[in-house]
């Protein structure tokens, strides 16, 4: 995009508020009126009062000046307030955009993306835009305003002298055009560099816990000097053509200035320059440097403005999730089937899963077990169509999934996964999240219980309407656990999906929440990736996943007498029961035996 079409994007924002623009417009044309109004009565002041001792001159004067005064002022207010108040509506919006855009960006989006950059953009980028659309507009306006009006009323006093003053317009807009790629590529600059202080501290933030334990203190350290570092250089670079470019410009007009009072005195012109033409068009020209000035910094917020747009731009552009299915399904019955899907991630050079064929009909349990990183979570991915297969179909009653609207999809099923995302809210609102309006305060108190949650909400200050800060770090992971699983209870959907659910739970816990979850699982389709062998014996039907294929399928007895991958994954585990481990999902009994090994 074209830093032309990047402006006017930004401009068709504010456009949309034309009824402000007008007061605002109005306001800078008031005030550009002033000055040169100001300049132009000197002359009748000057010859009146002082050459020609006229005392009606004298009379007026005081009075036109405070009248001058009292109009600049009003016009400088209403540009000020009505342009911010364009502005403030335009950030609002364009911020009420990205953030839709952000909530509606497929999961690889976020994949590739630093979520420190992402809150950046829309916090500092944002109001860049702000400045480049209020600021910039103003001065264009007023101040174009303003030059045209002094310059006119000049020429209207001496055309010579005012034609010999234009001569340095060339070498001004040479200098600005100049200077244009230093501002733009400085303030990409700046604003990447913001991004990145602002993703380094958030990392730091959130694996505090961890950069204590390991001592990652210095490396962090180093790391935002960088950052920092950066940010003070590219600001550094920005202000150094700023600064520059007001001096250089003055100085262009000092030598102006003083080629026209050489030119004043010159025979031919002195004749027809009484001292009120000559004191008025000097006030004039000096009264030009301020719009000249805010003219040429014009420049570097636009340049800046602009460069925000096109980061700003680029995400409101950026691919949505598609959802261009129109069906719903109604009554789902839960019947799912993998038709030989194939899948990849962006970038990634294998294929994660392959050749992937299945059933599950309506209210069957069917596990994923499988060695670490062999794509079960992947698999399980789809479903909601987090990821799209690259190869292949999976349909949902009969239908494929991308046939639905991704509503209506995700509205079938229900997730708990490996880690447990809580919002800093009650607790009560964690449970019920996304359904606060329909439910009662009983049937959350129900779904706690079921999930045995209560245990420990009971002991709470405020018990469900305590709340449990960024992420739930005021609970333990057990206590994090049960709130999803109780979540996951009271959305009452005919899919069930359970990534490790109970992996934090104790053994007394687990044992706890067992009938929970079986009535939970109970009429359900559902799959469920789990550590324990009792959830997996119980299934219906088990998937041994390996290198992203399934390597086995069968119930329990089946696959231990085919005596395979999960026959000897069993045997394992019996062996060392302590390593509640799944079947080698987590590796926990895998290092063990590697650590006895090594004693
Ligand atoms: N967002 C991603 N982008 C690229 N590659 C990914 C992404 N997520 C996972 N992978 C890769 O895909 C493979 C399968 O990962 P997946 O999370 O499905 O394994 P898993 O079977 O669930 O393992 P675990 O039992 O440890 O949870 C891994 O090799 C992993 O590196
Ligand atoms: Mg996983």
């Amino acid at each position: 995009m074209t830093g032309l079409q990047v402006y006017r994007r930004i401009l068709s924002y504010a456009i949309k508020y034309w009824g402000y623009l007008v007061l605002a417009v109005s306001g800078m044309v008031l005030y550009a009126l002033t000055d040169p109004a100001f300049a132009a009565l000197m002359k009748p002041l000057l010859d009146g009062s002082f050459v020609e001792r006229d005392p009606q001159v004298i009379a007026w004067a005081p009075i036109w000046l405070i009248g001058l005064v009292i109009l600049k002022g009003t016009g400088g207010f209403l540009s000020a307030y009505y342009m911010a108040y364009v502005g403030r509506l335009a950030v609002k919006q364009v911020r009420r955009e990205m953030f839709d855009q952000l909530l509606h960006s497929p999961v690889s989006y976020f994949d590739r993306s630093s979520s420190g950059q992402l809150i950046s953009k829309l916090t500092y980028n944002v109001e860049q835009i702000a400045d480049a659309s209020t600021q910039g507009l103003t001065t264009l306006i007023r101040d174009t305003l303003t030059l045209i009006g002094l310059l006119g009323w000049m020429f209207y006093l001496n055309w010579i002298m005012t034609l010999a003053f234009l001569l340095i317009t060339p070498i001004i807009i040479g200098f600005v055009f100049y200077i244009t790629k230093t501002f733009r590529s400085a303030s990409k600059g700046i604003q990447e560099s913001v991004g990145d202080i602002s993703h380094v501290a958030e990392e730091m933030i959130e694996a505090q816990r961890v950069v204590k334990i390991f001592g990652g203190e210095a490396n962090e350290g180093r790391r935002f000097e960088v950052a920092n570092e950066r940010n003070r250089r590219m600001m550094m670079r920005w202000v150094a053509a700023k600064a520059s470019s007001s001096p250089f410009i003055q100085l262009i007009l000092g030598i102006a200035l003083a080629g026209i009072v050489y030119l004043a005195t010159v025979e031919s012109i002195v004749e027809q320059v009484t001292v009120g033409t000559f004191v008025s068009f000097m006030i004039a020209m000096v009264m030009l440097l301020t719009p000249a000035r805010n003219l040429t910094n014009l420049n570097s917020l636009l340049q800046r403005g602009i460069a925000a747009g096109q980061s700003i731009f680029e995400l409101l552009d950026s691919v949505r999730e598609p959802d261009q299915g129109t069906r719903a399904c109604e009554s789902c019955t839960g019947k799912i089937e993998f038709h030989d899907v194939h899948f990849r991630y962006t970038g990634n050079r294998s294929d994660v899963l392959k050749e992937i064929s299945f059933l599950v009909r309506p209210g069957e349990t069917v596990a994923l077990v499988g060695r670490s990183g062999s794509g079960k979570s992947t698999l399980i991915n789809l479903l909601p169509r987090f990821y799209d297969p690259l190869k292949g179909g999976i349909l949902l009653d009969g239908v494929d999934i991308r046939e639905y609207g991704l509503k209506n999809l995700r509205q079938q099923m229900t997730y708990v996964g490996q880690d447990v995302v809580l919002f800093n809210d009650t607790i009560a609102n964690n449970i019920a999240y996304g359904q606060q309006e329909k439910v009662t305060p009983e049937r959350i108190l129900e779904v706690a219980r079921a999930a045995h949650a209560t245990e420990f909400i009971d002991r709470l200050p405020e018990g469900l309407n305590t709340l449990i800060g960024e992420n739930g770090v005021l609970l333990s992971g057990g206590q994090r656990q049960r709130l999803a699983i109780a979540r996951a209870l009271l959305k009452d959907v005919p899919i069930l999906v359970l990534d490790e659910a109970t992996s934090s739970l104790d053994t007394e816990a687990e044992r706890g929440i067992q009938d929970a979850l079986e009535r939970l699982v109970e009429n359900r389709t559902t799959l469920v990736i789990a550590h324990r062998l009792s959830t997996v014996e119980a299934a219906d039907r088990i998937l041994v996943m390996d290198g992203g294929r399934i390597a086995e399928r069968g119930n329990h007895a089946e696959l231990m007498a085919q005596e395979g991958i999960y026959a000897m994954l069993y045997r394992l585990q019996l062996r060392d029961p302590e390593a509640s481990g799944p079947v080698d999902a987590n590796p926990v009994g895998a290092i063990k035996q590697n650590l006895r090994t090594l004693v």
